[in-house]
Parts: structure tokens; C-alpha cells; sequence
């Protein structure tokens, strides 16, 4: 089990969602973020107040699966995402200790497709 976290450009959600779609993946959890990449971001100070500059609007997507669903899942966040330029996004892969179903006390795989 894994857990995958991306994040991406706002704009490329629905394309990424339909990407997803196709390789049957249809559990998703979406919030907004904040960030910056290799490009830095920085504070200065306005009115005494540090601010965060350059820190850009993006979506973070995490979807846990199953092992065999990890690649399909890359590639098809890679597939909406993905237009050349610099800050198209980031995917990160993390190992998964437990997942629970909380209605059924379903747990590990079972719970998670
Ligand atoms: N090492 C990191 N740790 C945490 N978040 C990151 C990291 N790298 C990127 N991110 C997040 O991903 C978003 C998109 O990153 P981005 O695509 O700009 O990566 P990059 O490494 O700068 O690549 P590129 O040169 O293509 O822009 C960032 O705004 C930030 O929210
Ligand atoms: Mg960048």
C-alpha cells in the first residue's frame, strides 16, 4: 500500500481527475496548497509584518492504493499534468502502515479499494 501526494497546477485538476479516471482510479482526497519549488520562495518585510512571497496557488491531490495501482496512478497524474514548463508539479510516494475502513473495520488492502 501506498500513499501517492502530488501537487500540481490548479488548472490541470480536471484533466488529471479524467487521466485517473481511465486507469480506474476513483478515490481521491484534493485540498489547496501553497508552495514553491526549486525556484524558491521568499518573505520580506511589509509594514513590520513578514510576508511570504512567491509562494504559488496549487492542488494537492493524495490517493492511497494498492500496490499494483501505484504506476498506473503516476502515470496518469503525469498524463494531465504535465506541459513542459517549470512548476508542472511534484509526486511523492510514501509507504502506507495501515489503512482502515471506519463502517466495516475493513483493513489493509480490502479497505483501501
Ligand atoms: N521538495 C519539496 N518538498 C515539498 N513540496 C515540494 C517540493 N518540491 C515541490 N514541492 C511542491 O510542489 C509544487 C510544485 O513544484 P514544482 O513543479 O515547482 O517543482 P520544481 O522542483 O521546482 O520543478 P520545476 O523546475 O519543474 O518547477 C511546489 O509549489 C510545492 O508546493
Ligand atoms: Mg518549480
Amino acid at each position: 500500500m501506498k500513499l501517492i501526494i502530488a501537487y500540481i497546477q490548479p488548472h490541470v485538476l480536471n484533466e488529471v481527475k479524467q487521466e485517473l479516471y481511465k486507469s480506474e482510479v476513483y478515490k481521491i482526497s484534493v485540498t489547496n496548497a501553497m508552495g514553491c519549488g526549486q525556484q524558491k520562495g521568499y518573505s520580506e518585510h511589509y509594514r513590520g509584518v513578514e510576508v511570504e512571497v512567491n509562494l504559488l496557488k496549487k492542488m494537492r491531490i493524495e490517493i492511497a492504493v494498492n500496490d499494483t495501482f501505484v504506476q498506473p496512478t503516476i502515470d496518469a497524474i503525469i498524463r494531465g499534468a504535465r506541459s513542459g514548463e517549470i512548476g508542472d508539479g511534484k509526486i511523492f510516494v510514501l509507504p502506507i502502515e495501515q489503512c482502515i475502513r471506519i463502517r466495516t473495520g475493513d483493513t489493509g488492502t480490502n479497505a483501501i479499494g
